[in-house]
């Protein structure tokens, strides 16, 4: 892989051939006082961290897996907007790209219903009121085949397409646009100033979602996202109620989208 521009030019990006996770070295350095925007990015990952403790099956040389230091001013409780925010910006990239891709909430980036891209963001606190957050990429890219164990929903661009894409390229593109929307998000406080556009790219918008909620599983109808990154969630009596990503998962009537 050739060497990747960070969009944050003061901060440096680093290409490894193989590691345990970029996430773990992003804290890493963070914990040593890495500036805003370092940019770790790799061809293998050994050890790749998913959401709720799951691997993320990491091969050699056809995916990005990348991850980007971020020092937010955004209190600390509220640090878990800009996980959407990353999937806005790689939903715009593809857009230009020409591929039609949308969220299924919170964060996973889907065409045709399927996964091309995981996100996983993870915060550091590292004094009182002081914290660190890295978001973690990893984008389908080139893929032509999943190991069985990275289940059946998954899928990459060259799938989709037919098509080989530069990964660099993508990962560049990515970074700028995320960067872009990230301080837009982090001055205002809140998802407001993308709101409307998110929900446009929302898969489950409309769509009859079951919510899997531990205290008892339900079902509603997607409306669209609170501004602190809730999804609202219409019950059968007409009323509103907000999900949050922490505490439930959102699937199809049928299966992951659908
Ligand atoms: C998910 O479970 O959907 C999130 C997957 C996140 C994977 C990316 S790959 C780059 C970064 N490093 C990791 O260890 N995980 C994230």
């Amino acid at each position: 892989m050739r060497q990747i521009r960070t969009a944050w030019p003061e901060a440096g990006a680093y290409v490894y051939e193989e590691i345990d996770s970029t996430n773990l070295e992003v804290i890493r350095r963070g914990k040593e006082g890495a500036p805003e925007g370092t940019l770790i990015a790799a061809e293998k990952q050994s050890a790749g961290r998913g959401r709720r403790g799951r691997t993320w099956i990491s091969p050699y040389g056809v995916a990005m897996y990348m991850s980007v230091l971020l020092r937010p001013t955004l209190p600390v409780n509220a640090a878990h907007i800009l996980t959407p925010v990353s999937a806005f910006a790689i939903c715009e990239v593809l857009q230009k790209e020409g591929i039609e891709a949308q969220i299924k909430w919170p964060n996973d980036v889907v065409i045709h219903g399927k996964k091309v891209c995981g996100i996983l963001c993870e915060l550091t606190i590292t004094a009182p009121r002081e914290y660190f957050l890295v978001t973690g990429i990893g984008i389908n890219i080139n893929n032509r085949e999943f190991a069985p164990e990275a289940g059946v929903n998954g899928t990459s661009l060259y799938l989709e397409t037919g098509r080989e894409y530069d990964r660099e390229t993508i990962a560049e593109a990515v970074m700028e646009a995320y960067r872009r929307y990230y301080e837009r998000v982090n001055a205002a406080g809140s998802l407001e100033p993308i709101r409307e556009a998110f929900e446009a790219r929302l898969v489950n918008r409309d769509k009859t979602v079951r919510v899997l909620d531990p205290a008892g599983e339900w079902t509603g109808t997607a409306r669209g996202i609170s501004p602190m990154g809730e999804l609202l969630v219409e019950t059968a009596d007409g009323s509103l109620k907000a999900v949050s990503a922490g505490e439930v998962s959102v699937r199809g009537v049928y299966g992951y989208t659908e």
